[in-house]
């Protein structure tokens, strides 16, 4: 018969703090935790009910509840006439179920080599801290506004049957109507409602261009610096990246047309190239769209700050040149807020239904509550007065930003540029981008280095600024940090 332990062999339950109630649950995860320890051993019998009640001071019922929910588990068994004891089962399971702790791998445990990937992923794009000059931090006059909070506060309190199921995965329909028209108006985009696909931000309208677009061993275009969640995306893909580099009017595209004429998709940002900034030339945009349509190719157009221009209006978009080759991205993280986690796409008619279904197998799609509150901003007019008042306050920033490098770094070298959240200021000769923005880092200011935005065959070394969510005074003060760890480096030099 096996045999009893004495209660003292079951350290767990010593564990049972009678103040912190729910007792029944803590007896059954103190004995589940007996036995995955090894203290309570396969065929082991436990105390009777009563002995376990009267040690503990619990009542018989709780003890024999708690028995039960581990019989139900497989974790116990009660055999007539020998009590309860550990499951038999168990036995050739034991090793497995041990927990981490007391089974600590010799050697590292080998992953996959797909996982290997987006562990090297996070570090590009984890976000900086909320320092200067982190780029998108909207607080204090930029945040969203007091009509914002109204109609957050109306919607949610509605218990509308509409908040609460699953919605259609291309998004809300009143959502679609207002981004329709307002793209219309502001971006001389060419569209409908339909042709609309809401996304978690333009980040997730890149993936799924990506995924609708491509497939093995496609040859694919992309600028030469680009944004990294794209380079990543991209390169995550058994297909063919040809980087192009860009100059002061923005994409090569003769050249990318040499190097790969055939390729199946083009990713650029042609309002504000990412990340120097500037606009791609219309003779350049339409040579683009002559050679989409001449070799059945796709223009990605990641539009993903243009709102925010300070030297005249906006950009028209390169979609409205051809709705049907342009695959148009925009986003909500600029212009109200990254934690909305809300953007948009435009699609050509031919892959309404192509995108619908990638965005309904990534995740049935988005939030519809936040959704209802945009639409309910867009139609009733706030969010054309959010972005008008934010242009004009973050259009001050930017020059006082621009000010402050020149009086404190005039080292740097500010990229010309008229518009977005960021500038890009050049580092002199010899200077690595990435010591200067770990050094900043440490000094308590947040810069993104530009070089690993390049391929390998691309030597840049810049800052990328934002300016957007900090205070003129911030943001001098900042300036002054700036200017101390360049001094470091140039002292070094
Ligand atoms: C060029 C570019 N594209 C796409 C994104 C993704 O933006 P989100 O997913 O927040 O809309 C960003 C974010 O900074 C960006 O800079």
């Amino acid at each position: 018969m096996p045999k009893r332990p004495v209660m003292s062999q079951i350290p767990a339950l010593g564990a049972i703090d009678r103040t912190q109630g729910h007792l029944g649950k803590q007896l059954v995860d103190a004995l589940r935790d007996a036995i995955s320890k090894g203290h309570l051993a396969v065929g082991e019998r436990l105390p009777s009910t009563r002995t376990l009640a009267e040690t503990l001071g619990l009542s018989r019922g709780t003890v024999s509840d708690a028995f039960e929910q581990l019989i139900a588990e497989g974790c116990l068994e009660a055999r007539t006439g020998s009590g309860t004891q550990v499951a038999a089962a168990l036995h050739d399971l034991m090793p497995h179920v041990l927990p981490s702790s007391m089974t600590k791998p010799t050697s590292p445990i080998p992953i996959p080599e797909s996982a290997q990937r987006y562990a090297a992923v996070l570090n590009k794009l984890n976000p900086l801290p909320s320092a200067p000059f982190a780029i998108a931090v909207p607080e204090g006059e930029v945040a969203m506004d007091e009509h914002w909070r109204k109609l957050s506060n109306r919607i949610r309190g509605s218990q509308s049957a509409a908040l609460t199921g699953y919605s259609d995965p291309s998004g809300l329909l009143s959502l679609r109507e207002s981004i329709a028209e307002y793209l219309r108006k502001s971006r001389a985009v060419l569209c409908k409602p339909e042709n609309i696909v809401i996304t978690e931000g333009a980040q997730q309208g890149l993936y799924l261009a990506s995924k609708v677009l491509l497939s093995n061993g496609d040859s694919v275009l992309a600028e030469d610096p680009a944004y990294p969640g794209l380079i990543s995306i991209l390169e995550d893909l058994n297909v063919q990246l040809h980087r192009i580099p860009v100059d002061d009017q923005g994409f090569n595209v003769a050249k990318a047309i040499e190097v790969s004429a055939n390729a199946k998709a083009v990713f650029v940002t042609p309002s504000h190239q990412y990340p120097i900034g500037m606009p791609l030339s219309m003779s350049r945009r339409l040579t683009l769209v002559e050679w989409a349509r001449k070799y059945n190719s796709w223009i990605v157009e990641d539009d993903y700050d243009s709102e925010l221009r300070y030297a005249g209006y906006p950009f028209p978009s390169m979609q409205g040149l051809d709705s049907e080759r342009v695959i148009y991205l925009g986003t909500f993280s600029k212009v109200l807020a990254p934690s909305l986690r809300l953007g948009y796409m435009v699609v050509p008619d031919s892959l309404v239904a192509s995108f619908i279904g990638a965005r309904a197998l990534m995740g049935r799609g988005s939030p519809s509550t936040e959704q209802h509150v945009i639409a309910a901003y867009m139609s009733e007019g706030y969010f054309d007065a959010h972005i008008r008042r934010i242009r004009s306050v973050y259009g001050e920033r930017r020059e006082v930003l621009i000010g402050a490098l020149e009086k404190e770094a005039p080292e740097l070298k500010v990229q010309p540029a008229d518009q977005g959240m960021h500038i890009v200021a050049w580092l002199p000769e010899g200077i690595d981008d990435i010591q200067i923005a770990e050094a900043a880092r440490l000094a308590g200011i947040a810069v993104r280095a530009i070089s690993p935005m390049c391929s390998a065959n691309l030597k840049l070394s810049g800052l990328m600024m934002g300016f957007g969510g900090f205070s003129q005074d911030q943001l001098k003060a900042a300036a002054r940090k700036l200017k101390k760890v360049l001094k470091q480096f140039n002292n070094a030099a």
